[in-house]
């Protein structure tokens, strides 16, 4: 069955909510393709009042692409794909509370990430969004060419170290320090998305260590400016969950920032992340 989609959107530069599909079901590829296009417009959507086991969440990413298995943060018993991002109301520190985008520390980043409401606090917990293409358009035409002839590296050597954010221990995630050499990857500061076109910053407060070819003291004031400018409110929605929420970003052109501002209380959500079809499927479903 296709599912007619009623697609809303909730800010100038990015985010639309989805109603009229139940996410659970068998979807056809033309809702699937209705989905996808939506994303690529929107760069994030969400949807509302879903009803999700960790099997018909990993099914339903599956449609986008093969799901990533984080190296980090272990997943579930039985399900791997599946992420449990739980703040417990005694840790202090949340996951995912700082901006970034997901996974850009690996040699193929993550296309997108599939996020689900199981239980939320009484009141905070939302999360923010960025669109980086807004954040591109919004540079001088200068800027823009000197970023458009620049790579920058990414690891997670500092985010996933003892003192890094996303290592710290919370009640009820398994989060692995990295070990030893982690690898260091060089992406293009700014990406083209394959698929629109649009062109979006891509650089990462967690995880980018410098511009590849310059110093690290080098890169700092340029990519200090970046993380600045791409964060500004007009370039921004905001996500206020319910349980059975779910939010679908594509990593390639969004930032976003889950907000630490409900002390003592319990929120538990769970991820499925994409990475891209590889090369030989893709050019076979062209
Ligand atoms: C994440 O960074 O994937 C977590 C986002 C959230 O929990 O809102």
């Amino acid at each position: 069955m296709t599912e007619r989609l009623n697609i809303r959107r909730v800010a100038g530069a990015l985010g639309a909510e989805i109603s009229g599909v139940d996410l659970s079901q068998a979807l056809s590829d033309e809702t699937v393709a209705a989905i996808r296009a939506a994303l690529t417009q929107h760069q994030v959507i969400f949807f509302r009042d879903q009803d999700l086991t960790p099997a018909q969440q990993v099914a339903f990413g599956r449609r986008f692409g093969p799901l990533n298995i984080h190296p980090y943060v272990s997943g579930m018993a039985g399900q791997p794909e599946v992420m449990e991002i739980i703040k417990e109301p005694s840790d202090k520190i949340n996951f995912g509370g700082g901006w970034h985008s997901d996974m850009s520390f690996l040699e193929t980043p993550a296309i997108g990430s599939i996020l689900y409401a199981v239980e939320l606090p009484e009141w905070g917990g939302d999360t923010l969004f960025a669109s980086q293409a807004a954040a591109f358009d919004a540079l001088s035409p200068g800027l823009q060419a000197t970023l458009e002839g620049l790579n920058a590296v990414h690891s997670a050597s500092r985010e996933y170290s003892a003192q890094g954010h996303s290592a710290q221990k919370r009640g009820s995630m398994k989060v692995a320090e990295a070990d030893g050499y982690v690898g260091e990857y060089v992406h293009p500061m700014v990406l083209v998305h394959p698929e629109t076109g649009r062109k979006a910053l891509y650089v990462n407060p967690a995880f980018t260590l410098r511009i590849d070819g310059w110093k690290t003291r080098e890169s700092k004031a340029l990519l200090d400016y970046l993380f600045e400018h791409s964060r500004y409110e007009a370039f921004t929605c905001r996500f206020s969950w319910r349980p059975g929420s779910v939010a679908f970003w594509d990593n390639r052109s969004v930032w976003h920032f889950a907000l630490n501002d409900y002390p003592g209380q319990r929120r538990h959500m769970r991820r499925v992340t994409v990475d891209p079809w590889p090369k030989a499927q893709a050019v076979a479903a062209e």
